[in-house]
């Protein structure tokens, strides 16, 4: 296996380090990583390694299965693909590494962090999602890649389907957002995948949020794990603002009024559905608005994980009605924190709330008229609806100008 990692930093002999410092100070070449890995970190602005990248790689590139359990925007990515990347510099191999993942959002994303750290190594990734033409991922497993990032579903598809494709000579599988990997949704496509894939081979499980329950650890066959966890407890970052706002639940269809408020005070707004909850990196969300509570806790942690990434700061509100209590409760209990009110003014909302009622009046009012003009223009101009229809447009667009000239 790999050469052992030393920690060969002569300057740290002159002054003795806490450990602490010791941690602070150390650089991805410290942790093991070659070179040109090194470099490609450098450019990415990676300036030093974060906490989970410090535990995991090490021990990753010494060969031990790893479960990493790091809060959202830490780096997990890098804590995988960089040893990946530094074992196949070491064994170059085609169809090397598999990474699951949930969403193909989440498939693409970790590609294209792959590619970026490997770009100089000439690394090529493909991925393997659904809603996306089978064909062309046929062709793209043809020229087989190292490595392949997928969603569990299609994955099975090209492997049942693609003739000559196959993963018999994989030397690592991992699993992103794991605990999510490993429920239910996806039980039958992974064990599918894992029997048709070496049991001699490395498994990295990482998410922000891991599943206790061991029978389902087990069945990703984990070969005498180590566990890297950042933190002993589920933990949102420090840099998040997180708030409550308790609004009755008969003005919650008032969706767009309280938006607008936001809107007026933030730069970006996300609001998290699950299909967005997981993984995604983009790093100028500043905002975070839970519109409905998530049901499960866990999820909370994820979705406001979205903003106040990788030591950025964020705000997370989470709407919150006489419904919702108990539910609020629990993600309380479960990040061990209390969270205050956020702080609007009542008055100002309801301003906005009695403007947008009256938006919607009017738009409906628009909307019907024009559905009665649409519909005698018709019977006026026999089958020729596309002119009077773009005339419709065009005198909307122009104000009503149109409609005199149209008179003469
Ligand atoms: N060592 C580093 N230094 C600076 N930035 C880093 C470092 N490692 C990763 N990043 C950046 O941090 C951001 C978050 O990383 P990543 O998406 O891997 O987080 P994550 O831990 O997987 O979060 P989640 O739980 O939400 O999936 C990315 O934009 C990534 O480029
Ligand atoms: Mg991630």
């Amino acid at each position: 296996m790999a050469a052992s990692v030393e920690h060969d930093s002569p300057e740290s002999m002159e002054a003795p380090q806490t450990a602490v410092e010791a941690e602070e100070t150390k650089t991805f070449k410290d942790l093991g990583v070659t070179d040109v890995l090194c470099e490609a970190c450098d450019q990415l602005g990676w300036t030093k390694p974060t906490k989970i990248q410090i535990e995991a790689i090490p021990l990753a590139l010494q060969g031990r299965d790893i479960i990493g359990l790091a809060e959202t925007g830490s780096g997990k990515t890098g804590a995988f693909a960089l040893p990946i990347l530094n074992a196949l510099l070491e064994t170059p191999q085609r169809l090397f590494a598999l990474v699951l993942t949930p969403t193909r959002e989440l498939a693409f994303q970790i590609s294209e962090q792959f590619e970026a750290l490997g770009s100089s190594i000439g690394v090529q990734c493909a991925v393997i999602v659904g809603g996306i033409d089978s064909m062309s991922q046929s062709l793209a497993l043809a020229k087989k890649p190292h490595i392949v990032i997928a969603t569990p579903g299609r994955l099975i598809d090209h492997l049942e389907n693609t003739k000559g494709f196959n993963l018999r000579a994989l030397k690592y599988l991992v699993m992103d957002e794991a605990d999510r990997i490993l429920n239910m949704d996806f039980e039958t496509e992974v064990d599918k995948i894992l029997k048709v894939i070496p049991r001699d081979r490395k498994t990295f499980l990482f998410s922000a949020t891991m599943t206790k329950k061991v029978q389902k650890l087990q069945r990703a066959a984990l070969k005498n794990p180590v566990k890297c966890a950042v933190s002993s407890k589920y933990q949102t970052v420090e840099k998040l603002q997180q708030y409550y706002l308790f609004i009755p639940s008969k003005f919650k269809s008032k969706r767009l009024g309280s938006l607008n408020k936001f809107k007026a005070k933030a730069r970006s707004i996300l609001l998290a559905t699950d299909v967005a909850s997981r993984g995604l990196d983009i790093p100028h969300v500043d905002v975070v608005v839970n519109f409905d509570i998530p049901t499960h806790s866990k999820d909370y942690i994820h979705r406001v994980g979205r903003t106040a990434r990788a030591g950025r700061s964020g705000k997370a509100i989470t709407f919150v009605t006489q419904y919702d209590v108990e539910l609020f409760q629990r993600i309380e209990h479960l990040i061990g924190k209390k969270l205050p009110v956020f702080p609007t003014q009542d008055d100002e909302v309801m301003m906005l709330t009695e403007r947008v009622t009256e938006a919607q009046r009017f738009a409906r009012m628009e909307l019907r008229e024009h559905g009665e003009k649409k519909k005698r223009s018709r019977e006026d101009a026999g089958d020729n609806d596309d002119t009077e229809g773009a005339i419709g447009v065009r005198n909307k667009v122009a104000g009503g100008k149109m409609k005199k000239r149209k008179g003469h």
